[in-house]
């Protein structure tokens, strides 16, 4: 066999160039080309593997008319979680390849497990492990209390091993923690390089697509980036779930942020309890639980995160600068969006802000990914500001622009009715907004100015 030519990849960006460089030309990263031996093409047994069901790899594909094909195939799985379902667009798809990326220790491997034991599946489901002990697995699974005979445990970081015992007890679920701890042999370069991830993925995708076994992939993302990690998988799969949070909090945020089988931007919400992860019926009210009362500085706006509109505490402080220079730091905001809000606060109500230090921070660990929170963020800013609280039963909502006007929010309705059930009477919403059926008075306005003079 003719010697295979080594290629170099960026571990960043996946870049190929034929020779080192020091310099990424794609991604512009320094000294992060690393040798690799190229894939080689898939074998015709393999590439049977990877063909999904009815499309045969010897003869032409066939285009059928969409009324013949059959949608049995997409039947839903429940997970036994209402949070998961929810972000997987109504729970699993049989042969959907599931990418569940995160930092070490929020808690991938926890909600894998107790998904393996909640799965409404017969017959075995396999976790492969190629990161930890079979005693610690078990002691895991024993404070989930995911139990009894299906979960099949598998400790192997080599993909042959791990495709034959798939073979030999043909699971209904597949779990593989992490993707980093395992490798294919075929290929030279080291555990977690891009090409090695890319071939598990490949891999995974044969039996996911071939057998239909939905497949969970867990994978590591580096704080720093460092590592291109499992964002070079992303393309590869059906469906990319963040798990966030800070890891010292209680809430975790479970994201989808790609789903070729449901919406994305959907969330789910769990809270990380002695025994595993419990899910948040109600993200408003533990969002809003710990609210001080009379506090300046605190606003309550609503985003809508997927289908559902979560109420979320903003909390701002401003304090006098110490050092020449004031300080801007955010927490679950935008940080570009807080300073164009600061400075149409300075420049529209004349704020005076800038000797002061501003923090903003999103109780519970969320981010704000949205400009309908503008107007609750500024007005947080206000209040910390003026050092005064705002009235305990609004709620804002609008997009503020930069003369200083207030812009309308998508689904008002069912954000306010949201908050009606939380217990708010009245919102500060834009001038022209309309809303039907909800139990709540609207205090309209065009600016920001009359915004706050309405307020108090
Ligand atoms: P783990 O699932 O191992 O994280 P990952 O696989 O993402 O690296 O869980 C990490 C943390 O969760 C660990 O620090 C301990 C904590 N934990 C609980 O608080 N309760 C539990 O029931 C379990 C299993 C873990
Ligand atoms: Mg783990």
């Amino acid at each position: 066999m003719a010697k295979r030519k080594s290629i170099y990849v960026c571990q960043e960006c996946g870049h190929h160039s034929p020779q080192w460089l020091g310099k990424c030309p794609g991604c512009g990263a320094w000294d992060s080309l690393v040798e690799e031996v190229p894939v080689a093409a898939p074998t015709k047994n393999q590439a049977a593997r990877l063909t999904p069901p009815g499309l045969g790899t010897d003869r032409a594909p066939q285009a059928e008319p969409l009324s013949a094909i059959d949608s049995s195939q997409l039947a839903r799985i429940g997970t036994g979680s209402q949070e998961l379902d929810r972000v997987l667009g109504g729970g699993l798809v049989p042969g959907a390849l599931i990418l569940l990326a995160g930092d070490p220790g929020i808690g991938k491997s926890t909600l894998t497990m107790q998904l393996m034991a909640g799965v409404h599946l017969d017959g075995p489901v396999l976790y492969i492990s190629g990161e930890e002990s079979r005693g610690q697995i078990k002691s895991r699974a024993n404070r989930l209390g995911a139990d009894g005979d299906k979960i099949y445990l598998l400790t192997a970081n080599q993909m042959d091993l791990i495709e034959d015992y798939i073979d030999r007890i043909q699971p209904k679920l597949i779990v593989l923690d992490s993707v980093q701890t395992v490798y294919d042999p075929e290929l030279t370069s080291a555990l977690g390089t891009v090409s090695q991830l890319r071939q598990v993925a490949t891999r995974s995708m044969g039996w996911a697509k071939g057998r239909g076994i939905p497949t969970v992939l867990i994978g590591h993302v580096t704080k720093d980036g460092s590592v291109a990690g499992p964002r070079v998988m992303e393309h590869m799969v059906d469906a990319v779930l963040y798990f966030e949070g800070d890891r010292h909090s209680q809430y975790r945020i479970l994201r989808a942020f790609k789903n070729r089988f449901g919406a994305s931007h959907e969330i789910g919400l769990f809270d990380m309890t002695r025994a595993g992860l419990a899910e948040v019926p109600n993200p408003s009210a533990a969002f809003l639980a710990e609210r001080p009362k009379n506090a300046a500085g605190s606003a309550v706006t609503a985003t809508m995160e997927g289908n559902r509109p979560i109420l979320l505490e903003v909390q701002a402080l401003v304090a006098s600068t110490v050092f020449g220079y004031p300080q801007r730091k955010t927490t679950g905001v935008d940080n570009a969006r807080a300073l164009m809000l600061m400075a149409v606060l300075e420049k529209r109500l004349g704020l005076a802000l800038s000797k002061e230090d501003v923090y903003l921070n999103v109780v519970g660990g969320l981010r704000i990914g949205e400009p309908a929170a503008d107007l609750g963020i500024a007005l947080a800013i206000v209040s910390a500001f003026d050092n005064r609280p705002l009235p305990e039963d609004v709620l804002f909502l609008a997009e503020v622009g930069l003369t200083g006007e207030l812009r309308r929010v998508s689904q008002l309705s069912r954000r306010l009715q949201e908050a009606a059930q939380m217990g708010f009477r009245r919102a500060v919403v834009a001038a022209g907004s309309r809303v039907d059926d909800v139990d709540i008075e609207l205090i309209s306005c065009n600016k920001l100015s009359q915004a706050v003079e309405k307020v108090w």
